[in-house]
């Protein structure tokens, strides 16, 4: 037998930061939701009672630094499972990118072996494994929309958010989460309305999703890189209704209520960069 999960990537509508804990992490508030450019994670048990990871993608650690040979182990681990597995991860998502791209695929193998091996594991249990392997793995074992708390594990979903264009651009430098949060100046930080969001949501307002639209990590991103600056006011340029860094960065994405206007942006930023996708929000 063989399981495929989707993996689909996030976006953050706001992401704050609230304050540095004793433990290294950060107190975070982020609204995110899924967008239709996932990963493709396909699931098979082997007698050999080993995990076996293959990709398409070059760049893709196979061993024990893969998010989602960390959820194959956690669940062999947790419930002494004496099985092999082989994942196979169609990968789609740009790495290191800010989108989730890993944890999806972690959540993913979480979601297939709970099938696959029969676990009987209801969603919050999984996402409560899902936070041993990484802050953002427990959000994607549910997908959607949702407000994360907490260093981002702590997950309450939303209502569904208005539906919109995304136009995706990736710089080809990645950025890892760890240096960004470590580079943070507490003192010059803006900090997004979230309250607002989550209102603009609860009451599908469109308009008011894109004005709150905000990112406490952005300024710190790009001060590494600023071609991250530079794309967003191309976006804006373009005809974008908002454009914003995802998570720790470098990915920026474009909401557009208008395929004609998100075509323009996409069209627009392909002659400047070569990593530009345009995809939809997920329901
Ligand atoms: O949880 P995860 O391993 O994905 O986080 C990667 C790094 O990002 C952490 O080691 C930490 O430095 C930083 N981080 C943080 N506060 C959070 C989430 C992540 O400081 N809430």
């Amino acid at each position: 037998m063989e399981v495929i999960e989707k993996a689909p990537a996030k976006i953050n509508l706001s992401l704050d930061v609230l304050q540095k804990r004793e433990d290294g992490y950060h107190e975070l508030e982020m609204v995110m939701t899924s967008i239709d450019l996932a990963d493709r994670v396909t699931l098979k048990t082997i007698a050999d009672n080993q995990i076996s990871i293959r990709s398409n993608n070059g760049f893709l650690p196979l061993d024990q630094r893969n998010h989602a040979y960390k959820a194959a182990l956690l669940i062999k681990e947790t419930f002494g499972i004496q099985l092999g597995v082989d994942i196979v991860i169609e990968k789609k998502i740009p790495i290191a990118a800010g989108l989730a791209g890993g944890s999806s695929d972690a959540a993913a193998t979480l979601r297939g072996l709970n099938q696959l091996w029969d676990l009987g594991l209801t969603l919050e249990e999984l996402a409560v494994l899902g936070a041993e392997i990484g802050s953002d793995v427990p959000y994607c074992v549910y997908g959607g929309s949702a407000f994360a708390t907490g260093r981002g594990e702590k997950i309450e979903p939303l209502d569904e958010i208005p539906q919109c264009w995304v136009v995706l651009v990736k710089p080809k430098k990645g950025i890892s989460t760890g240096t960004v949060f470590s580079a943070l100046a507490y003192d010059t930080i803006e900090h997004p309305d979230t309250q607002a969001m989550l209102a603009a949501i609860k009451t599908q307002n469109y308009n008011k999703m894109t004005q709150y639209a905000g990112n406490a990590l952005e300024k710190t991103s790009i001060i590494r890189q600023p071609a991250i600056e530079t794309i967003k006011q191309k976006m804006l340029q373009f005809g974008a209704d908002t454009a914003l860094m995802s998570g720790s960065g470098p990915t920026i994405f474009a909401l557009c209520r208008k395929y004609s206007r998100a075509q323009r942006v996409y069209n627009g930023l392909k002659g400047f960069c070569n990593e530009v996708y345009l995809v939809r929000t997920l329901k």
